[in-house]
């Protein structure tokens, strides 16, 4: 599935705030769209994300049955915060093999234990986007209702810190909150 999030003046989401973390800042736009079709319609954009939902790389199937059990659907109508994260990993990374990415991930970083931690406060979706020569290799979308926000910042220190955080060379945080059908445009 093809997943494109724009940056435009109108959309379901409204942009609250924009955190660089490293590399090069997006342009400025008040509202964001996330469109599920193949071809989204054609409308002026201030910037456009493209990604896949793509097969699980690295996760064990004792990871897989473990997330399966506890992670809840995006969506949810309590979930009216969001964070789209963009991340690039430098050449260096994309450099070693499978088995080296995923020691560096889990064995040492621990990304997916971490992360379970905060299921299923926090909804997740990995797209995928380094095979279609865009500028991220990867969009990280996450839905939570707005109480848990101090958890997700909690979790975002822990995985910032850890081994793996050292290849990622972009990264820009986007916070947004739903607004109504009725005002999205
Ligand atoms: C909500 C809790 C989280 C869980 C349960 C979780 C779980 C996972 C899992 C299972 C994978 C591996 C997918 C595979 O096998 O290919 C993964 C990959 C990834 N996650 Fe998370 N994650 C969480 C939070 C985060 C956060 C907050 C970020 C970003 C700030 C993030 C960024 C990524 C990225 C970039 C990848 C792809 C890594 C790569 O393929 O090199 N994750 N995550």
């Amino acid at each position: 599935m093809l997943v494109t999030f724009q940056g435009r003046d109108d959309g379901e989401w409204a942009i609250e705030s924009v955190t660089l973390l490293a590399g090069q800042n997006l342009p400025t736009a008040p509202r964001l769209a996330v469109i599920e079709k193949a071809v989204p319609d054609p409308k002026p954009v201030s910037w456009q994300l493209r990604g896949t939902v793509s097969n699980l790389r690295y996760t064990t199937r004792r990871e897989r049955s473990a997330l399966q059990a506890v992670q809840a659907p995006l969506t949810r109508r309590e979930a009216t915060s969001a964070a789209l994260i963009p991340i690039r990993k430098s050449n260096e990374w994309w450099q070693l093999a499978q088995d080296e990415r995923r020691e560096i991930m889990e064995e040492q970083s621990r990304h997916i234990a971490i992360g379970m931690e905060y299921l299923p406060a926090i909804a997740r979706r990995l797209h995928h986007c380094r095979d279609l020569g865009e500028p991220f290799d990867f969009l990280t979308w996450f839905e939570f209702a707005p109480e848990h926000t101090g958890q997700f910042n909690d979790m975002l220190l822990r995985l910032r810190q850890s081994p793996e955080w050292r290849y990622v060379d972009r990264e820009i945080d986007i916070r947004v909150s739903r607004i109504a059908a009725d005002r999205a445009g």
